[in-house]
């Protein structure tokens, strides 16, 4: 993945822990490099171990470092660094939800190399919707969780977000059913 994403665990890491925390973490991790360029594809093997390692280091499970690195994802990455694209995506949860599925075709015009996630919105009712999350990687929908709930706070709205169904189930994709309350 791009470096910016192994750069936002890295500044979870050190807004939440400190810079001593994330050595820690990146020498757990085998991590090397003295910083990421936002710019560089890195193997995708950096990021998990990164965040095993930050499991690891900081006592709490996988998934909760993924759900927490959801949030930070958007509610300071997002918000701050990519306001504008952003803001783009829609002036509410729900409309921002249902063009989620272009949304990193936008990204693509920055990022021109990424594998991107694909998506399948359907609105199921008033305030009501289905999320289709298909990857080609594994494990990352806590990730997932994380980013709709960060979406949500930063919206201001009301929600309950659950997966309803998931590739650890046998299925071929993620599924999310979010709730406006
Ligand atoms: C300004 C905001 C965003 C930027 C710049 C961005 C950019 C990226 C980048 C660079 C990657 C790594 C892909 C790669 O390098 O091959 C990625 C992955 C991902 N993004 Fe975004 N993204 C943004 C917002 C979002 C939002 C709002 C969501 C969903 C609600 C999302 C969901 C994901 C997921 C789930 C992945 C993991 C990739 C996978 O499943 O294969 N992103 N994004």
């Amino acid at each position: 993945m791009y470096g910016l994403v192994n750069q936002a665990i890295q500044g979870l890491v050190i807004d939440n822990h400190g810079e001593e925390a994330w050595g820690r973490i990146k020498a757990r991790a085998g991590v090397e490099e003295e910083a990421f360029l936002s710019n560089t594809i890195y193997d995708d093997s950096v990021t998990y171990s990164l965040a095993g390692a930050a499991a690891e280091e900081l006592g709490v499970s996988l998934s909760d470092v993924l759900i927490g690195f959801g949030k930070y994802w958007v509610l300071r990455v997002g918000k701050e660094k990519y306001g504008a694209l952003m803001m783009a995506g829609g002036s509410t949860f729900g409309e921002f939800l249902i063009n989620l599925p272009n949304f990193h075709s936008r990204v693509m015009l920055i990022y021109t190399d990424i594998t991107p996630p694909e998506f399948k919105v359907e609105e199921t009712g008033e305030g009501a919707y289905l999320l289709h999350y298909y990857s080609t990687r594994p494990g990352l929908t806590p990730f997932m969780q994380g980013l709709l709930e960060g979406l949500s706070e930063l919206y201001g709205a009301q929600s309950q977000i659950r997966c309803t169904g998931s590739r650890a189930d046998g299925l071929d994709h993620d599924i999310f059913e979010i709730a406006l309350v």
